[in-house]
């Protein structure tokens, strides 16, 4: 079987135009409001990202760049007030917060319908119940990114490594939905590889470089890195991409696969928050 790279930047570059057309032809503004906490070196370079993004699809973004030492109530009321002001969308709280905030309340604060990560208990739940969730955007982008080079997932072995609630557990259940048959692997399963092995598609969102071996791999899986590590200045996956590139029919890069995948994901979730509210609105 031949290689096929998983190319997530090619992919999200034809997404953003309909998303930018989408945009235009609703004919109001649209408009998120992110809010960063502290300094966070890679939080800073996440959020310059997200915003580049909405500005290339005509979304609007209010910034609300928040002191390190911001107490808990005063994020609360911002939140709050973002919520009750309908010319706001989605609301978006970058992750990690310092820790003397609740992250839990923090995340819960927010209204659902402007949940653009899709990590409220709310979103969560629906995700898990198979209804209209909102969900989180990076597990979102890799099922976007399978379909739109029409890899089969239907009766298929798909194992995720990690179980993250950011990642690991929304791919799971995105791909359940898909009707794929998953299992879900961690830090505490035993003999990984013969798991691992068995999948005909992998997605791997573990955090340790090079972490997938060629040996774990079967022959023509379709390998999906969620990775993101640092390794002597360089961004490397969770897979050895060198070698299981030999052994995979499909696998995404690092960069270039998954990370494009999740802003395009992001920007669908706010127009997703958006067509929410209008319907909303219509119903009321
Ligand atoms: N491309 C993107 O847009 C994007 C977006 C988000 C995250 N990421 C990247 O994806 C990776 C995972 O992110 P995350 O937020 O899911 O991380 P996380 O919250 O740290 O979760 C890591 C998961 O990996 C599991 N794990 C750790 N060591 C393992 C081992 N030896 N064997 C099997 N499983 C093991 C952990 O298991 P336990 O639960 O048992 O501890 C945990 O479930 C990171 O590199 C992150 O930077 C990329």
């Amino acid at each position: 079987m031949i290689l096929i790279i998983l190319d997530g930047k090619k992919t999200a570059e034809t997404l953003m135009k309909k998303i930018a057309a989408d945009v235009a032809a609703i004919g109001e503004d649209i408009t998120l409001a992110l809010i960063m906490v502290g300094n966070n070196p890679a939080s800073q370079v996440y959020v310059r990202n997200k915003i580049k993004a909405c500005d290339e699809v005509g979304i609007k973004v209010r910034e609300f760049f928040l002191d390190e030492k911001i107490p808990q109530k005063e994020l609360l009321r911002i939140i709050a007030e973002c919520n009750d002001d309908p010319s706001v969308n989605g609301i978006l709280v970058q992750l990690p917060l310092p820790s003397h905030l609740s992250e839990s309340e923090i995340i819960n604060a927010i209204d659902p319908q402007k949940d653009v990560d899709g990590l409220t208990i709310v979103n969560q739940g629906k995700l898990m119940a198979g209804a209209d969730a909102i969900a989180p955007a990076t597990p979102k982008g890799v099922i976007t990114l399978l379909q739109k080079y029409f890899v089969e997932i239907a009766g298929k072995n798909a194992v995720v490594v990690g179980r993250s609630k950011l990642v690991g557990k929304p791919a799971a259940l995105l791909l359940l939905q898909k009707n794929a048959t998953v299992t879900i692997a961690h830090s505490k399963t035993a003999n990984l590889r013969d798991v691992t092995k068995r999948a005909d598609i992998l997605v791997v969102a573990v955090g340790k470089p090079n972490f997938i071996t060629a040996d774990m791999v079967k022959k023509d899986a379709v390998v999906v890195d969620v990775g993101i590590n640092k390794v002597e200045g360089k961004i490397v996956g969770d897979v050895d991409f060198a070698a299981v590139k030999e052994v995979a029919s499909y696998i995404t890069p690092v960069p270039k696969g998954v990370g494009p995948m999740t802003i395009v994901s992001l920007l669908e979730n706010i127009l997703l928050c958006h067509k929410k509210q209008v319907a909303t609105r219509e119903t009321a």
